[in-house]
Order: C-alpha cells, then structure tokens, then sequence
C-alpha cells in the first residue's frame, strides 16, 4: 500500500487510490468499535493537539474519540481560553506547542488557509478539520464512507447536493472527492446561494430546481444554510427556502426507492429537513455519517502518523 501524504489540507491533491486505502482503513477499524474495549495500541506515545478555534461537535468529538481508541494522548486547545485573545499570533502559539514536541496538529478556524499557515510553520502533520469556506476534507471522506458503505459503489453514482453552496466549505471538499472518485455531481440551489461562478466547483450540472432533479439522483446530499457566515439575506424568508428546497414526506414521493439522505450536521430542524426526513425516514444516513466520523478520522490519523501494528492489532 502506497501512501504517501504528510498533510490532509487539500482533498484534490488525493487521487482516487488514496481515498480508497482511506476508506478501507477505516472499514477496517469498524471491528475495534465495535468490541467491549474500543483501543488499540497502533499510535501510542503520539501526541496529537485538537486546535479547534471555531464551535464543534461531531469533528472535534469524533478526533477526541478516534486519537483516544488509537491511544494517542491528546490535547485540546482553542477558542477564547487561550493568549490569541491577548494578540498572540497564530505562527507564536504555533510555535509555542510545537517546543512540547508534539506529533501533529488538527485545526479548524475562521480563516481560510489557516491550515496551510501551520503546516509551514510547524512542519508537523497538519489535518484540516474546516476552514473558513475553502474544505472540510475529512467530512467529504465520511461523507464518501457512509456513501460507499450504504450503495457499494461510488462509481458511476448520481450525487445532488442542495442549499447553501456559496458558504460551504463541506462542499469545497465533497465535490472534488466525489468527482475523483468517479460519481455525476449536481448542485441545486438558488442563484443567491450559488458562489460567483458554480463552475470553479467542479460540479457537473447546476439547477434551481430541486423537484425536477430528485427523481434523478441516487444520493441527495442536504446542507445546513450557514446563517453565521451569511451577510445579507439570500431568500425572502426561512419559510420560503424551506417550501422550494426543504425535504418532507411530499417530496420524499419524487425520489426513487433506493435513494438516500445524508446531511453533514448540524441540521437546521424545519429548513433544510423536518423531523420525519431526519429521524424516521430509512434513506437517512445521517447517523451513519456521525459514526463514520471516528472510522474516517482513526483511518486518517494512522495512515498520515504512519502506524504500523495493523488496523486491528
Ligand atoms: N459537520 C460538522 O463539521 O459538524 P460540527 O461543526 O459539529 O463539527
């Protein structure tokens, strides 16, 4: 198995062998997760800081957990607790950490290429946990876990991803990662919620029209309308977005039997999903993703700190 990254900043700079040996990775955790003591030894004596400047559950939960069943000591860091509030600069906490002898850093932050920035300074493994609105690359690897695992392929599938394209840095990821792995790629969204030129996306096909595009997709991919990030209003109201590209039992009937849903989180209850569509609809694979979360980060934190005592040893 040939695996050669350092970082996982850019998912584009992944080719399609990389994301699977990623993925079969992590299908190969799935076994130390599911047994009554969830750790192996594999990354023992790492030491890996979660600098998480920017609000999280699912990411910076599911690398806690996955540095933790790897046995890495971890150490949180972030947010206002720390002297950036005081004006120290990104490059001197960088360095600051890095004199603890540390292993590798996971960052998310506001600022689009802060990654990048600690890469260089550090010269330590550095994983992209969101940044700004440039990529979410781990997300757009469980999202293509949940994906594969739920259709068997990813080849060949038909991927529609719906809402606020313009402020998602999930899609930054997503539609590359699908792309290289070989899917059709559809936007769907009002043209207020589309970035200047859809095209730079990479998608293959770009719609307002959500009820004419679900009977064609095999995978429709809803996502959270980023209201922090929005600074003048994209629709007239929520009500409004919610009747043209919300999913409800009404439009759940033009999708095809086997189609799926999957939503990175968190969901915005009433907009983009009801309760049905979320909780009790069986296409919905948003569980799924969440738990996909710890396989994918566990498989990327062992191949980038280049364990070697096997995935279930
Ligand atoms: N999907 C996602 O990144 O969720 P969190 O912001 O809760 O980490």
């Amino acid at each position: 198995m040939a695996f050669n990254h350092k970082n996982l900043i850019d998912i584009t700079e992944y080719s399609a062998e990389d994301i699977m040996t990623i993925l079969q990775t992590a299908q190969s955790f799935k076994a130390v997760n599911e047994r009554r003591v969830k750790k192996v030894p594999t990354l023992k004596g790492y030491t890996v800081v979660n600098m998480f400047n920017e609000p999280s559950t699912r990411t910076k939960s599911s690398f806690e957990l996955a540095e933790k069943r790897l046995s890495c000591d971890t150490m949180a860091f972030g947010g206002t607790s720390t002297s950036t509030v005081k004006g120290e600069s990104l490059v001197d906490t960088v360095k600051t950490l890095c004199s603890y002898k540390i292993d590798c850093i996971v960052v998310r932050d506001k600022h689009a290429g802060a990654p990048y920035k600690i890469a260089q300074t550090s010269g330590l493994p550095v994983i992209d946990a969101g940044d700004g609105k440039h990529q979410h690359p781990t997300q757009a690897l469980l999202d293509l876990y949940s994906i594969w695992e739920a259709k068997g392929t990813l080849e060949g599938l038909h991927v529609g991803i719906v809402g606020d394209i313009n402020h998602s840095r999930v899609c930054g990821s997503l539609i590359p990662a699908l792309k290289i792995m070989g899917a059709t790629v559809t936007v769907i969204a009002p043209n207020t919620l589309l970035p200047a030129r859809p095209d730079i996306l990479g998608a293959d096909y770009v719609t307002a029209n959500l009820d004419e595009a679900l009977p064609e997709l095999d995978v429709v991919y809803m996502l959270r309308i980023q209201m922090e990030r929005i600074e003048d209003a994209p629709f007239p109201s929520l009500r409004e977005y919610s009747l043209l590209y919300g999913l409800n039992k009404d439009r759940e009937k033009l999708m095809r039997p086997d189609t799926i849903i999957c939503h990175p989180g968190p969901i915005n209850r009433g907009v983009e999903l009801d309760s049905y569509m979320a909780d009790h609809s069986t296409r919905s694979k948003i569980l799924d993703q969440v738990y996909a979360g710890i396989l994918t980060r566990m498989a990327v934190l062992y191949l980038l700190l280049g364990g070697n005592d096997g995935a279930n040893s």
